[in-house]
């Protein structure tokens, strides 16, 4: 069912309590908090400067990190709200708490075109616990709800679900639009061929994922550490590498079903192996995979090798549409980047509709400088692996209905 979007609503002169999602990455520099990647909150600024157009009161709210209820100093959203000021160029009423007298005040001062950002939503143990009288407090702060949150609508949260109950209209804003629109409608239909690349540690992380896929892609491409657990589900030596041993049973699983649907489900067939994880290691390239050959005693399998970054790059090039999720080696240390970088370099250039699926490739993609490249980036983890499983997301579902 369509749910109603923030342009559906009358939202001129009134108070909207927005979900967002400004988790973004940090670093501590002594007493400062540096933001790492402000992505999340660039994002969400297509609907706030819609509120402030439409002369609404903003009310953002949002959770950071995982503070557990307890108020941890250095998850205050203090300084989201100075970055946010700097963004918007206009200054952002920041509210040290998240409910009581504090915003209270605050929000009863606001006017037209303000906005204000309430504290941590975790630094109170209800949020997360979905708790009604929280959730009714919160809603109490707003005439009408938006929720932008993409990346926290796998969450059923008392600010993503609870709050919901005790407004009449909730709705989208842009950036839940946008998430929606290219993980759910556009690959529910995708131009084809449809290429799929997996990569990341855990097979059993991503075969909820993986199943679903295999009803519209016809080709999925296998990398990062997760491709182990298929080697070793086959017989093939992996040495050192990195394992879910007991997971076999799951890689197996996934390879007869991709035999049962005619999906072509391709492997790494060399891999980049090392006996350290660190910068400046020795590296050697495999030969191509089997039982005989498989990777070395003692070493690891790091990076996809020279000739899957060639297979894959011809599988690339065929598609009109491609989902990327998960880097296919350890693209962090820059010795072990290369197959990542190449393939973001081969959607880059494929002229197919790229949608980055969230988390780490997200950052692969940024590290290589192509994100401007790419159709669509997810600003979910999380929440798109959840979407793209199929599942219907908590805090999209509890939305008024169009
Ligand atoms: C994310 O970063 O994926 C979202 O903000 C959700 O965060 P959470 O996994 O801590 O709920």
């Amino acid at each position: 069912m369509a749910k109603l979007s923030v342009r559906d609503v009358d939202v001129r002169g009134k108070r909207v309590l927005t979900r967002v999602d400004f988790n973004v990455p940090i670093k501590e520099n002594g007493d400062q908090i540096e933001i790492t990647d402000d992505t999340r909150i660039r994002e969400a600024l297509a609907t706030i400067n819609y509120l402030r157009e439409q002369k609404a009161k903003t009310i953002l709210m949002s959770h950071f990190g995982r503070p557990k209820g307890k108020r941890v100093q250095k998850y205050s959203l203090r300084p989201v709200g100075d970055h946010l000021h700097t963004l918007i160029g206009q200054p952002v009423i920041f509210s040290h708490d998240t409910i009581g007298d504090v915003p209270e005040k605050i929000i009863e001062h606001m006017e037209n075109g303000d906005v204000a950002l309430l504290q941590n939503l975790r630094f109170q143990p209800e949020e997360e616990a979905n708790d009604p009288k929280f959730a009714q407090v919160l809603a109490k702060f707003g005439e009408v709800y938006v929720n932008d949150a993409f990346g926290a609508a796998h969450r059923a949260h008392a600010s993503t679900v609870g709050v919901t109950k005790f407004i009449e209209k909730c709705a989208m804003g842009f950036l839940m639009e946008k998430e929606l629109k290219y993980l759910h409608e556009e690959l529910d239909n995708p131009a084809k061929p449809f290429v799929v690349i997996m990569g990341g540690a855990k097979v059993s992380d991503k075969i909820g994922v993986l199943k679903a896929l295999m009803k519209k892609a016809e080709t999925i491409l296998i990398g990062g550490a997760m491709a182990n657990t298929f080697f070793k589900a086959q017989g093939i030596p992996i040495g050192a590498s990195r394992v879910e041993a007991d997971k076999t049973d799951l890689a197996i699983e996934l390879l007869d079903l991709a035999k049962e649907r005619g999906v072509k489900f391709l492997l790494p067939i060399d891999v980049l192996e090392a006996q350290e994880i660190r910068a400046g290691a020795p590296t050697r390239n495999t030969s191509r995979l089997s039982r005989e050959h498989g990777i070395t005693d003692g070493w690891q399998a790091v990076d996809i090798g020279n000739a899957t970054i060639a297979l894959f790059e011809e599988e690339i090039a065929k598609a009109k549409t491609i989902l990327w999720n998960g880097p296919v080696g350890i693209f962090e240390i820059p010795d072990f980047a290369e197959g990542t970088i190449a393939i973001a370099e081969a959607l880059a250039k494929s002229g197919a509709t790229t949608v980055i699926g969230g988390g780490d490739s997200v950052t692969a993609v940024k590290q290589a400088g192509l994100a401007d490249k790419m159709t669509f980036i997810s600003t979910g983890g999380g929440a798109s692996l959840e979407l793209l499983e199929g599942e219907e997301l908590p805090g999209v579902a509890a939305l008024t209905d169009k």
